[in-house]
């Protein structure tokens, strides 16, 4: 369902996003990155309708193991049922909407905290107490499923019955990606980090390659390789794009710390790779590791990342591959503590009755792709 929210009385996302085509396109004006009505309006454009990533089937190996999360204010469980099978549902209670699952773990059924309402792990209610001799049909009563699918191990949700399949909508970034082959490795670690600033910086920030040799110098600005000039994105349908370069391991020193993929040994160890699948996912690999950046937006000013790294699955024999996951966190979390001043300070500086969005540089060409498909999408609310 469409509710239409007006942006802001002297401009809108129509015109925006025709201004944004145009080679002299600037970055989005302020406003879409600190307006209420503008974050509503992502909310029904985006997260309401396209496939997000919510985790790894890992996560929830065995039967009854879940995981919950927020999709903007909308509570998911996801949950693996007593056949294997992976369901997503809405986690709010059908009696007054409390969230009945918390956390992760593992369960045989959830009993919601509020009253005691009890649901299997496919959602159907299979106890209420008390609630006898009322005319409430406890047969007919389930959490609502939403639409649930995986990607090489990656697990999806969509809220919108009438979207495109899974496998429609990410074949553009699977044809990029796929030979990566995350369904042959495993989640090494998943870091949390909450992020004083709107959704579309941090994503727009991951695949900025611009700011890397300046604010990462120290960490691993150094060791991106090429005539940056003559870099070339791979724009993908749906605002996505891939990039394929050279740099060093995402390691403290720059070498490496796991073997290399072996399906992608070949390439040496300075690979890299880049990408994005809108709304939120931002992809990178590098020769002996993978990871997602997933970026959920907590508010207008607010976000939450989570970085699932992941290694082949033969990583997992060596005694020392915790230890040295360990090191790669210390590492990843310097790199993120580098970039959140700039984030924190570009959600202060936009809202500046001073700032005028400037040009993009070239090296910004995956962000002028990815706003204006974000700008279509939420004009077409
Ligand atoms: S709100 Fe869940 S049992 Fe009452
Ligand atoms: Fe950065």
């Amino acid at each position: 369902m469409s509710i239409p929210v007006p942006i802001r009385s002297e401009t809108n996302a129509r015109e925006d996003a025709t201004r944004a085509a145009r080679p002299d396109a600037r970055h989005l004006p302020g406003h879409y990155y600190t307006s209420p009505a503008v974050f509503q309006r992502e909310k029904e454009a985006l997260y309401m309708k396209r496939w997000l990533c919510v985790g790894r089937e890992e996560e929830i190996a065995n039967a009854g193991d879940y995981l919950t999360l927020r999709v903007i204010d909308e509570p998911v469980l996801v949950v693996r049922d007593e056949q294997g099978r992976i369901a997503a549902l809405s986690n709010v209670c059908r009696h007054r909407g409390v969230e009945v699952a918390h956390g992760a773990g593992n369960a045989k059924h959830f009993s919601c905290p509020y009253h005691a309402w009890v649901y299997d792990l496919t959602g159907r209610l299979i106890g209420a107490p008390l609630m006898r001799g009322t005319n409430f049909d406890q047969a007919a009563c389930r959490l609502p499923a939403l639409r649930v699918g995986t990607w090489q191990r990656w697990i999806f949700v969509c809220f919108d019955a009438n979207a495109p399949t899974l496998e429609e909508s990410i074949a553009p970034f699977a044809g990029q990606f796929g030979f990566l082959q995350p369904q042959d490795c495993r989640l090494s670690d998943k870091l949390v980090i909450d992020l004083n600033c709107n959704w579309k910086f941090a994503c727009e920030n991951l695949m900025d390659i611009y700011h890397v040799g300046t604010i990462h110098a120290k960490t691993f600005g150094g060791s991106y390789k090429g005539d940056k000039e003559r870099y070339s994105f791979i724009l993908l349908p749906g605002g996505g794009f891939s990039f394929v370069g050279e740099a060093a391991p995402t390691t403290p020193d720059g070498k490496l710390l796991f073997d290399m993929m072996p399906w992608i040994a070949d390439r040496g160890p300075n690979f890299a790779m880049l990408g994005f699948l809108g709304p939120n996912m931002n992809y990178a690999a590098r020769s002996e590791s993978q990871r997602m950046w997933v970026t959920w937006p907590l508010g207008e000013d607010r976000s939450r990342l989570i970085v699932y790294s992941l290694l082949p699955a033969g990583a997992f024999d060596r005694p020392d591959q915790k230890e040295k996951s360990q090191l790669v966190r210390r590492f990843l979390e310097s790199i993120v503590e580098e970039d959140r001043a700039m984030l924190e300070s570009l959600q202060n500086g936009v809202d500046s009755r001073m700032f005028v969005p400037g040009p993009f540089a070239r090296l910004e060409e995956p962000i002028h792709h990815m706003i204006n498909d974000y700008l279509a999408s939420i004009a077409a609310q």
